[in-house]
């Protein structure tokens, strides 16, 4: 029987079963389901709908049920649809009648909408923690060789010298948004009780609201149970700050295989997180990286698809929103999967200084030519026309810029002098880029870093259940 069967003669069709049962995935919600259930019968006694004596019957019978889902031994039942009519069907065989109760004045709709918000706030924390471990692994390697210089790129071509550690920390930095926007989230609009909306409509018992919302660790009530019953603004939220995090990842781990490749040889992964070839005994494949940038597309076309089931949906609940969960649980599974085995292969692979200083060359210190005709009163454009000429020059003989000689400099502009040799030195370049955020000044990025992470690690104010 199920638990809306009163009006009807015939029994759902069973293909029709199949595609509305969402127990099979949704049961991960039943933690959340009970906890709001156990608020609700709480408020149920203080709005004189039951007795003490049955609310305490009824949590101490939910109680009963969340542990037979901790400890695996749930066993589902023909006709359990989905987490909040398996959860209520074993109640009942548990505490009997008094079971009927629990859904007095709610619905599976506002039930279930609070049901994936607790939910999603408790993933918000996991994932918060996944990527700020990774984070440590790279602002342990940009501690280890504070000294590392390396090519950087605009248009992936040798730009400028950068000190290694400015590229891990660029990164950090990245991965710190995305930290911050998954717990700015569950203080602003995340921290709103949807249960108590009914259906629809709001519900005809005295509940008093904020209270219920309180019990919950939300700050407030939702305003409007219309509104509320079918807002899934949290989920798309949700999707598109993973789908962030998967992209930040995708493109770390595309800078870690470049760097892997031997042609470049900046990084060697080390052997337990990377993968041989069936066929050709020398490779060394970086899957776990591969794997971190080819499951971005995938959390991408979950925020896609999501975005596309709710954006024609009449006010109200639908079924359509049944289609919150696989996207979420799937997005929220692929970053657990995938962010420990990166962090691991971040905290262990060997950068090779040698070969990044010996990927350096000197083109990388044109714009430092420019700026030293600048420091001698030359307009910059004009200057970077000049810089210009000597790069030319060294090309034209195949030599590198500081194998010029005076003469060849002074003869694009008088204003060189023999002390323009100094503008060869790449420690320098680097050391130059000093004004705040540069790579020069790698010491405070490093400490600041530190920083981030001591207070993103502090215990937050409470305002959610354990
Ligand atoms: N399994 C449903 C969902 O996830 C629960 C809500 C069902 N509500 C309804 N009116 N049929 O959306």
């Amino acid at each position: 029987m199920t638990l809306w069967g009163g009006a009807f003669s015939q029994p759902t069709d069973d293909a029709v079963r199949r595609l509305n049962d969402s127990l099979r995935f949704d049961w991960r919600l039943y933690d959340v389901d009970i906890t709001g259930s156990i608020a609700w019968v709480a408020e149920l006694v203080e709005a004189g709908v039951i007795t003490p004596d049955e609310r305490d019957r009824i949590t101490a019978g939910l109680e009963q049920v969340r542990a037979e889902f901790a400890r695996g031994e749930f066993q589902p039942a023909p006709g359990d649809e989905d987490v909040h009519t398996a959860v209520e069907r074993r109640l009942g065989e548990i505490v009997g009648e008094v079971a009927g109760k629990l859904h007095t004045g709610r619905s599976r709709n506002d039930q279930v909408a609070t049901d994936v918000l607790l939910w999603l706030l408790g993933a918000q924390a996991q994932i918060a923690g996944a990527v700020a471990a990774l984070m440590r692994g790279l602002l342990a390697q940009a501690e280890a060789a504070p000294n590392a210089i390396m090519p950087g790129h605009t248009h992936f071509q040798p730009a400028q010298p950068l000190a290694a550690a400015h590229w891990w920390l660029g990164h950090f930095w990245a991965l710190a948004r995305d930290v911050e926007r998954l717990k700015s989230m569950a203080d602003t609009w995340c921290d709103r009780c949807p249960l108590g909306s009914g259906a629809l409509a709001g519900t005809p018992y005295a509940i008093d609201r904020q209270r219920l919302a309180e019990r919950l660790g939300f700050r407030r009530a939702a305003p409007n149970s219309l509104d509320a019953v079918a807002d899934r603004d949290h989920v798309a939220e949700m999707l598109f700050a993973l789908a962030l995090i998967g992209t930040h990842l995708s493109r770390l781990s595309e800078d870690l295989i470049i760097y892997a490749n031997p042609a470049f040889g900046f990084v060697r992964l080390d052997e337990r997180y990377s993968t041989g070839s069936s066929l050709m005994p020398q490779k060394r494949n970086p899957d776990p990286l591969e794997l971190a940038r080819g499951k971005a597309g995938r959390l991408i076309g979950h925020l896609a698809g999501f975005l596309a089931t709710l954006k024609s949906l009449p006010s109200g609940y639908n079924k359509d929103l049944q289609e919150d969960k696989e996207p979420l649980f799937d997005a929220c599974d692929t970053l657990l999967d995938v962010l420990p085995p990166l962090a691991g292969l971040v905290e262990t692979l060997a950068i090779d200084e040698a070969r990044m200083r010996g990927a350096l060359v000197e083109g990388m210190l044109a714009t430092d030519l420019a700026d030293y005709l600048v420091g001698r009163g030359v307009p910059f454009r004009q200057a970077h026309h000049l810089a210009g000429q000597v790069v030319r020059r060294a090309e034209t003989q195949g030599v590198p810029l500081s194998a010029l000689t005076l003469a060849d400099y002074r003869a694009i502009s008088d204003v060189f002098e023999d002390d323009v040799r100094a503008v060869f030195d790449f420690d320098a370049a680097v050391a130059r880029r000093a004004a705040h955020g540069g790579t020069g000044d790698t010491v405070w990025q490093i400490a600041a870093a530190h920083d981030w992470l001591d207070q993103i690690s502090a215990p937050a104010t409470p305002h959610r259940p354990e």
